[in-house]
């Protein structure tokens, strides 16, 4: 008899489950302060609370296919109607889909780093070859580099995934750089996770209509704070979204998620309030911390920052060593550009924020 590991797909075997140790290390010692994952601070609206309590009633139902909530995310969105749009169990389902629809084993994803860890999760998992491009470190900031992604090509490039605005580096790549990228015809994801603390206007839907290859990405986890009930959505031209969707697991999106998710979409004063909070608060952040002698600050139009405190001559995992201590979670990174000085930190309550800055100015004091 074979072992059972020789059942295995060479690409599957050996892979851990993927475990967010802080996330675990939040819910098991809720005392503490999560301001390491991009999650909203503040919990969802009533009319929101409403949507999950009222759907609570039809929960021994299978959902339908989400027209009502993908026609209203095509219509803020400015596309025809729901046929341009796809809906997932968070974005990170959307992209395992969009990635089980275009990779083969062998075949290649390029990703722009430091950025989101999904798209290699979900490459892996597929026997994909992952192709990180780095971004340039210069003047003290992280920039996109068009140049090396396109180098980056080959005949074997399946996708090309680029978050916008970026995490963790919180900026926004130039749109003549997306034409670039769009105008090779190979599918292009855009992520646009954190889109909606900038306005929608600097989406690059538009895209879409020129760029059949264009996809955009969205979610609702970050601004409109329902990361717990996992939604989010692509859109594209309607032939790839209907190709795409072939690949969804029947009933991937529950019945509460999709009538939460409208209410949020609905709610509009809900989301206005949280987004102008956010921005004042990362204003407030940037600015508090601005003094620290060598502390560099990557201006962020999301709701996390990026500091780089290598120059302070103090290590990023000892700064969230103790703010751990002093009872907030922030997110170490791995060492980048040769400098051990990264960490992250994701915008908490107003309490949450100021306690964060007197714990960052105490540990470079
Ligand atoms: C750039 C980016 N994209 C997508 C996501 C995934 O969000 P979700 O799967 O919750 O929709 C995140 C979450 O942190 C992110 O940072």
């Amino acid at each position: 008899m074979k072992p059972i590991q020789d059942y295995f797909v060479p690409w599957v075997k050996g892979i851990p489950m993927y475990v967010s140790e802080h996330i675990e290390l939040a819910w098991r010692k809720p005392e503490l302060h999560r301001m390491m994952s991009n999650e909203n601070p503040h919990p969802p609206s009533k009319k929101v609370q409403e949507a999950i309590q009222k759907y609570s009633d039809f929960a021994n139902r299978y959902p339908d296919q989400g027209m009502v909530v993908r026609s209203k995310i095509a219509e803020i969105s400015g596309m025809s109607g729901p046929e341009n749009v796809m809906i997932g169990n968070g974005s990170s389902e959307v992209f395992d889909n969009i990635f089980r629809s275009f990779l083969q084993v062998g075949e290649e994803v390029i990703q722009h780093t430091p950025c989101f860890g999904i798209y290699k999760l979900r490459c892996n998992i597929l026997g994909g070859e992952l192709v990180s491009v780095p971004m340039v470190y210069e003047d003290k900031q992280l920039k996109f580099d068009i140049d090396a992604i396109l180098a980056a090509i080959t005949n074997k490039t399946k996708i090309i995934v680029v978050a916008n605005p970026n995490n963790p580096t919180g900026n926004f790549m130039n749109t003549e750089d997306f034409i670039k990228i769009a105008e090779t015809g190979i599918p292009f994801i855009i992520d646009e996770a954190y889109i909606e603390y900038s306005g929608l206007e600097k989406s690059q839907v538009g895209l879409i209509k020129k760029y059949k290859n264009v996809l955009v990405t969205r979610t609702l986890s970050k601004a409109y704070g329902l990361a717990g009930m996992r939604f989010g959505y692509a859109l594209g031209h309607e032939e790839v979204i209907g190709q795409i969707s072939a690949a969804l697991l029947p009933w991937n999106v529950g019945t509460i998620p999709m009538w939460a998710a409208l209410a949020a979409l609905e709610d509009a004063e809900g989301l206005t309030e949280r987004i102008e909070f956010n921005n004042r608060e990362v204003a407030y952040i940037e600015d508090a911390l601005s003094d620290i002698p060598g502390f560099i600050i990557f201006h962020s139009v999301s709701n996390y920052i990026l500091f780089d405190g290598t120059d302070t001559g103090k290590k990023g995992d000892d700064l969230v060593a103790f703010a751990q201590e002093k009872g907030i979670i922030l997110r170490p990174q791995s060492h980048l550009y040769g400098r051990n000085g990264w960490f992250r930190l994701t915008l908490g309550t107003q309490d949450e924020n100021r306690m964060a800055v007197a714990v960052i100015r105490e540990f470079y004091a």
